[in-house]
């Protein structure tokens, strides 16, 4: 396997790389990173020594640089990773999202097409384009009503693998995974802010009345599914969910996170919504799961383990959430939290 990965230096990319550098079937693994304020490059120092690795620094949506790497790497698969990813900052300014998550994998799409001996274009989706899930759990075949702009541009970008499937025969699949946590992921999302936080005894801020439920999976199960999902016959823009079934309020991962750092319940703040904010997520797996996949990690093992990583990797989360991460937590937080209350307004 030829394989490029996008997006290489952030969460889901970094925990990828070593998931896919551990097989044997991988000749080659180039990462294509834009090291944006998400993109870490020194979480990739140490793979630097596998002989099959290579990092280029380079934007997605850079028609020329990407058509150019595939082409000199005799690229055969494509994982894409790469994207704007915080809802928050969608809502903030959704410009970057469409460049990156729409513009980029188009760029992507083209890149690949009609390449002789290409086998796999894997879209990194996300369960948040169905929307907010009221009761019961979404199919692959639930409407796709996204919420967020971050949420429209992953919806727009799926479109497009999936008309490129049909349309000119790229042979594509799209996975649409739940919320993820676990080590390297940019302390912006709650599980590592309300982590980092709590280890500096510093306010964590929940949103609204803290019921909103997500659908948790440890980053390495994902990364197991996007390995399994290669290895498929699919290839026509088929849609697999991923999840461990396993949606939680944010109230009860708060009171977790607090319990594994023996931090008080005082430091929950209760701050202004996010707009639009969704309520629910929650997916059936049972399509990827028939092929074979299951995740491994339960939720209380897979969220201790990475309570104790940030707990260990406190210069790798300071490092990150130094300089431009002020002015950002100043921006997105500060007249919340000073408007916050110990309990839900409503
Ligand atoms: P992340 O924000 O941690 O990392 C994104 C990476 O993409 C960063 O390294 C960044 O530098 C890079 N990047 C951004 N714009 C780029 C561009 N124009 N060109 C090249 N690189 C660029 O995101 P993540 O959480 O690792 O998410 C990875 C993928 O998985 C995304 O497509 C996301 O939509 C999807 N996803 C994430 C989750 C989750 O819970 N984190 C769940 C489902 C799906
Ligand atoms: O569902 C998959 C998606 O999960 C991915 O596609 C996205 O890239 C990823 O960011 C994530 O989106 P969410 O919006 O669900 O994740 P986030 O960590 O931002 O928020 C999780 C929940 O916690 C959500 O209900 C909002 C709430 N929250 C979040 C933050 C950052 C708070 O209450 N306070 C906070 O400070």
């Amino acid at each position: 396997m030829r394989l490029l990965v996008t997006g290489g230096a952030g969460f889901i990319g970094t925990n990828f790389l070593r998931y896919a550098l551990a097989r044997d079937e991988v000749e080659r693994l180039v990462t294509v990173d834009l090291l944006t304020y998400a993109g870490n490059y020194a979480n990739l120092n140490d793979l630097e020594a596998d002989p099959r690795f290579r990092f280029v620094r380079a934007d997605i949506a850079d028609r020329e640089a990407m058509t150019a790497l595939v082409d000199a790497e005799a690229i055969d698969t494509l994982v894409n990773c790469a994207a704007e990813t915080h809802v928050d900052r969608s809502i903030a300014d959704h410009w970057p999202f469409v460049t990156t998550n729409v513009d980029g994998t188009l760029v992507l799409l083209e890149a690949v097409r009609g390449r002789a001996g290409f086998r796999r274009f894997l879209q990194v989706s996300t369960d948040e384009v169905f929307g907010s899930i009221p009761a019961g759990r979404a199919t692959e075949d639930w409407p796709s009503r996204p919420s967020s702009p971050y949420a429209a541009s992953k919806a727009a970008a799926d479109g497009f693998v999936q008309a490129y499937a049909t349309t000119y025969g790229l042979p594509a699949v799209i996975t649409r995974s739940s919320n993820n946590y676990g080590p390297y992921q940019f302390p912006e999302k709650l599980i590592p802010l309300f982590v980092t936080n709590a280890l500096d005894g510093q306010p964590l801020p929940l949103y609204g009345d803290g019921l909103n439920e997500r659908d948790w999976i440890h980053v390495e199960d994902h990364c197991a599914a996007l390995w399994h999902v290669l290895g498929l016959p699919a290839t026509r823009g088929e849609v697999f969910n991923v999840s461990a079934g396993r949606e939680v309020p944010n109230r009860a991962v708060t009171d977790l996170i607090l319990r594994l750092l023996d931090r008080p319940p005082s430091l929950v703040r209760y701050v202004a919504d996010r707009p639009g904010h969704d309520r629910r997520y929650a997916l059936d797996a049972s399509r990827l799961r028939k092929t074979g996949w299951e995740p491994r990690r339960g939720f209380e093992e897979g969220l201790a383990a990475t309570v104790a990583w940030y707990r260990e990797h406190r210069p790798w989360w300071e490092a990150v959430k130094s300089g431009a991460y002020r002015d950002y937590y100043e921006t997105m937080y500060g007249d919340r939290l000073r408007d916050s209350s110990a309990a839900p307004r409503s």
